[in-house]
């Protein structure tokens, strides 16, 4: 059996229809069962939430490998960023050590460090600790930036580039290697059936180094607009997100600690080497923003 968490998220939709097509066996840890689709009757459904570990426990009765997708970039009510990411890490990778999981596949982030500006990244870094130092086989992949065409943040720049400016948050020039969701499934499947837990993190990097500029210009065109960006500044989007926040909570449109990731560059140090070593070559953005 395998533990899946974050099984309705934009990796996790991606990679749970590949682990049913080959018969695997899945539990999916789950808040609603209702986001799975039609898939929720092909699983076992573990009710859970990152915040409750009791909840952890259950879920991992009889698992053999756990797949641990499951994050938030923003807080929410019952767990602020570093719960979800960090907190909730160590929690899971503890709770499958007690039940005598055999592996576990954890998906943090490029760039995850205890220095870096942003919370998420923080949160990360411990998190990767704590797998790294738990006495479990473990294999830790550290993508960049993830998309798939109308789903997550590019459903946002997509509506953004049919505005006759398009607004920017800061300068748009931090960097990443974005890569698509369906590659990214395939390198999870590739780690999984190659058996071993390892030292060293493996990058998921697609082959283009992009800009947020250039991103949001690849955007335009794909859907034949040619717009001028519109930057602004970082300390008045950051003032102006916070206020919103102070006044609706976590249910505005976007926090501060989302658009500030898009100030922060997630580059590998190899490329789509790790990537092509699991037999994927990752497919450049422009090439699947074409086909979508
Ligand atoms: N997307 C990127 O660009 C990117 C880049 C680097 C690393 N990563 C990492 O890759 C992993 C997968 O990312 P993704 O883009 O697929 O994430 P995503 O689309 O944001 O999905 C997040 C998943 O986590 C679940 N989740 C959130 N809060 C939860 C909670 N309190 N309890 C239980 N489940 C909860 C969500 O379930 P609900 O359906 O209940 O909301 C959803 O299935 C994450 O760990 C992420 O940090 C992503």
């Amino acid at each position: 059996m395998l533990l899946l968490t974050g099984a309705t998220g934009l990796v996790g939709s991606a990679l749970l229809p590949r682990l049913l097509e080959q018969e695997t066996q899945v539990r999916c840890l789950v808040r609603d069962p209702r986001r799975l689709g039609a898939d929720r009757v092909r699983v076992q459904i573990a009710l859970g939430d990152l915040t409750d570990p009791p909840s952890f426990r259950n879920a991992m009765r009889g698992v053999h490998t756990v797949v641990h997708l499951a994050g938030s970039i923003r807080d929410q009510p019952r767990g602020s960023i570093e719960e979800l990411n960090g907190i909730a890490t160590w929690r899971m990778v503890e709770a499958a050590q007690r039940s005598g999981v055999e592996r576990f596949l954890f998906v943090s982030a490029l760039g995850a460090s205890t220095h870096n500006r942003a919370r998420f990244f923080r949160a990360k870094a411990l998190a990767e600790q704590a797998v790294r130092e738990a006495d479990i086989g473990s294999i830790v992949l550290t993508p960049s930036t993830i998309y798939a065409p109308g789903e997550g943040w590019l459903r946002v720049m997509e509506r953004l580039a049919v505005l006759p400016v398009i607004p920017l948050p800061g300068a748009g020039r931090a960097v990443c290697e974005p890569i698509w969701a369906q590659d990214v499934a395939e390198c999870l499947i590739a780690a999984l059936r190659s058996g071993e837990g390892r030292a060293d993190p493996i990058e998921l990097a697609g082959p283009q180094r992009l800009t947020y500029n250039e991103i949001v210009r690849l955007l335009a065109r794909a859907y034949g607009r040619s717009r001028p960006l519109l930057h602004i500044p970082t300390p008045v989007v950051s003032r102006a997100l916070r206020l919103l926040q102070s006044v609706g909570g976590q249910r505005t449109f976007a926090t501060w600690e989302e658009v500030e990731l898009l100030e922060v560059s997630m580059i590998s140090q190899r490329g789509a080497a790790d990537a092509e070593g699991l037999g994927v070559v990752p497919k450049p953005m422009s090439a699947v923003l074409a086909s979508s």
